[in-house]
Parts: C-alpha cells; structure tokens; sequence
C-alpha cells in the first residue's frame, strides 16, 4: 500500500474546512492524514476540532515574534519536522511570506469564498453582495507571494439570490467549500496535479462540467 499523503494544516477561526477534511480523512475516502495543526489564535474553534479528532496541535502566536519572516520561519520549522507533504490553509488569517511558500513550491493551498479573481482579500461575501453579482462561490487555489492570486485547482459557482444576506450567502458557499476542498486534496494525493504556469491541470481529467451557468435561469 502506498503511503498516505501528511497534511498540515494552519487555522485562525472555526475550522469547519479542517473539520470536513477531517472527516473525510476518517471515513478513508481520502487518502490522506492531517498530521498538525498550527494556529495562531489560541481560541480557535479548529485547534479544538483536531484535539478531539486525535490530532497534534501547536499554537504559535504572531504577536510573540518580531517580524512576519520570523513567525513563518517558526510554522515552516514545525511543519517541516512534522514531515508535511501537502500544507492547506483553512481560515489562516496571516498573510504569508516569501519564506514560507519558497519552503513549500506548489504544496500550499488555500480555501477563498469567492470566485477568484473577484474579490480578494478580506469581507468578501459582502463585497459580492454590494457589487451586484449574479454568481460568487469558492477557489481552492496554490499559494503563491500574491494575496488570493495563486494557480486555480477547483472553483464552485454559488448564485447570488435576491433575497441573500451577507450570512445566507455565506453560508451556501461554505457548504460547497467543504466539498471542493477535500476534493483538490484527493487530486493532489492522486497526484492529477500539473501546474504549468498559471493554469493547473488535471491529468487524467474530470470532464462532466455543465455547458453554461445562467442566473436567473432562461427556461
Ligand atoms: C472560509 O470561508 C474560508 O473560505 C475562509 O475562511 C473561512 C474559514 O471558515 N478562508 P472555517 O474556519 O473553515 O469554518
């Protein structure tokens, strides 16, 4: 049998990503195990989530250290001695350096509630809400030294409905976050993953996309 992937895995909040990566992992139907957890919020729902699922956590606090390289030297040194294969970004609220994706090429993902390249950054449910878009959802992207710009793996479309508030919409992104996030992770486990410039492909392909999207619908 082949070995399975080591995943570690960096959350700020909640942790309902980690959770369904967690149970997916679990239930076997993901060849893989989260092997550590680092948080730099001490309180986070996701340090918790781990613990009880058996999980090594580790809080290292941004405010103990003089400089961002200095904090992400501190992460890349544990994630490094915890041997990680793969390293996601689940809800991880710092912005990460130069140091840390260089120690990691290609192996660090990260979930973002919105349909990238539109709104990066912070607050962005709302954003999609103000600006009027029909279609927002969720990226699971590689990270590179941008905020939000890295190689697109998987994106889901969610409809923007006229009714939606910030909270229902975010809501229905984060279900479909839950599944296209262990998703991407099984791709890479399965080694389907070719990045080549920008655009990433996956080899063999996943081809049972619908033609179009149209919201509302033209029936
Ligand atoms: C998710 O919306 C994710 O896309 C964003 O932060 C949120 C984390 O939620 N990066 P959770 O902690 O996984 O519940």
């Amino acid at each position: 049998m082949s070995r399975k992937l080591r995943i570690g895995a960096l959350a700020s909040g909640g942790g309902t990503n980690l959770q369904a990566i967690i149970d997916r992992c679990q239930d076997g139907s993901l060849p893989a195990e989260i092997v550590l957890v680092i948080s730099n919020n001490q309180d986070a729902g996701a340090l918790e989530r781990a613990n009880r699922a058996g999980i090594s956590t580790l809080c290292i606090d941004h405010r103990r250290h003089a400089s961002r390289e200095e904090f992400d030297r501190a992460v890349v040194g544990a994630l490094q001695e915890a041997k990680v294969d793969l390293v996601i970004l689940a809800g991880f609220m710092r912005i990460i350096s130069e140091i840390f994706v260089e120690a990691f090429p290609n192996r660090i993902m990260n979930i973002h509630p919105a349909l990238l390249p539109a709104f990066p950054g912070l607050h962005v449910q709302r954003k999609a809400l103000e600006y009027g878009v029909r279609f927002s959802g969720c990226t699971v992207h590689f990270v590179d030294i941008g905020t939000d710009t890295g190689p697109i793996i998987i994106q889901a479309v969610v409809p923007v409905l006229d009714a939606d508030t910030e909270a229902t919409l975010s809501a229905r992104i984060l279900e479909q976050e839950h599944k296209i996030y262990p998703r991407a992770i099984q791709l890479f486990a399965e080694g389907r993953l070719r990045v080549e410039g920008r655009r990433v492909s996956i080899d063999p392909p996943d081809d049972r996309c619908p033609p179009s999207l149209v919201n509302p619908a033209i029936h």
